[in-house]
């Protein structure tokens, strides 16, 4: 596996400009996840990386070659495609042998064998690999274009949102499959996605994109604390982060120029006092709830744990674990506040409600 750098990359298809002075290392053994609305760019990118898309402007190396002007199958990347791409009236042993019986690799073929079944078996496929490509479930198929990525072994993975067309248990499974694999490999991954889920549990890293621009990249754990703006904030969080004008839940100071406040439903705490609110919606999923509030004519979501015998209408107070909100000017830029240093404070108010 190797080091993936791209340097202010950029790429135009007529007027639009999908990918914008895009500078990304993603460093050996490494899993990013580029994390962005319908549009943002992900697609190209990864196209861009595997040859499939020609740079306007930039540079791209792999293994510290530059590949920005060799064609994709000098790359030594994998691409997994956001929609399925096998060869259907193959069988699954011969989708997945296809790499490794290509002229640049001429494998024995006892050696395809085995590879075919170590990845099949890793993939949960092993029964299915007689079956054609076409005789199998959504789930099935996309994993075969998985393994058939895997079977090479290249210095990178690329992989354009390879779970979107999965069922909801099968996507958690393979997430954390995806993840052991990669561990396993010590594979590089450039992964795409806009499903936040996967993004904060198998990134090491999640750079968020917006209209072709990279414009924040960090840990999970950053991205979700430490957000840029208010559209990073926005990325990740369910229920998505509280907006409010200035002046709301109570916190009164903050920085000067801050236009709103975001706080994530977690740091509103329930029946402990602050200002009056009134219960909307109660929505027990388990291990927590989601509680949609009216505070002062906004509308508030609270999460809280699996127990509180809460009901709609039911008149409450909220207030805010001191040190957690975000300031954002008009422009919806973070602005820096030193009160965020009291996030110490947190444990102590939680354990008290
Ligand atoms: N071949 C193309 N010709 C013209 N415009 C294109 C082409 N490919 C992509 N675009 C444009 O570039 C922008 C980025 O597209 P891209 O496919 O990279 O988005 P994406 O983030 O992958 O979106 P999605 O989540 O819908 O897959 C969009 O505005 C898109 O319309
Ligand atoms: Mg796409």
């Amino acid at each position: 596996m190797a080091e993936l750098v791209l340097a202010d990359v950029t790429k135009r298809f007529g007027p639009v400009t999908a990918v914008r002075d895009l500078s990304l290392t993603v460093a050996d053994g490494e899993f990013v996840v580029l994390l962005g609305p319908t549009g943002a760019g992900k697609t190209t990118t990864l196209r861009l990386v595997s040859g499939l898309e020609r740079a306007d402007g930039g540079k791209i190396s792999i293994a510290g070659i530059d590949v920005t002007k060799l064609e994709p199958a000098a790359r030594d990347v994998a691409m997994v495609f956001q929609q399925f791409s096998l060869y259907p009236h193959y069988t699954v042993y011969d989708n997945l042998a296809f790499p490794l019986r290509s002229p640049l690799r001429r494998l024995p073929e006892p050696q395809v064998e085995e590879r075919v079944r170590q990845v099949a078996a890793l993939l949960r496929i092993g029964p299915k690999l007689q079956n054609k490509a076409t005789h199998l479930s959504g789930g099935e198929m996309q994993r075969v274009a998985i393994g058939r990525a895997l079977v090479r072994e290249p210095a990178a993975f690329l992989m354009d949102e390879p779970l979107s067309s999965l069922d909801a248990k099968l996507r958690a499974d393979l997430r954390v499959e995806m993840k052991r694999i990669q561990l396993d490999l010590g594979a590089t991954i450039l992964y795409v996605t806009h499903d936040q889920v996967e993004a904060m549990t198998m990134a090491d890293r999640i750079g968020v994109l917006r209209e072709g621009e990279l414009v924040q990249i960090g840990t999970p754990r950053q991205i979700y604390a430490e957000p840029d703006s208010l559209y990073v904030a926005n990325r990740l969080g369910s229920p998505q982060i509280n907006v409010l004008p200035v002046g709301s839940l109570g916190i009164m100071d903050g920085p000067a120029g801050a236009a709103t406040i975001g706080v994530r439903p977690e740091d509103v705490v329930l029946g402990a006092g602050g200002v009056a609110a009134r219960i909307l919606t109660v929505e027990p999923l388990g291990a927590e709830t989601v509680i949609l509030l009216e505070v002062s004519g906004s509308q508030v979501h609270a999460l809280a744990g699996p127990g509180p015998a809460l009901r709609p209408h039911d008149n409450s107070t909220v207030r805010v674990i001191p040190g957690s909100t975000l300031f954002f000017d008009r422009e919806g830029r973070r602005l820096p506040w030193a009160a965020r240093n009291e996030r110490s404070d947190r444990s102590e108010l939680r354990h008290g409600t």
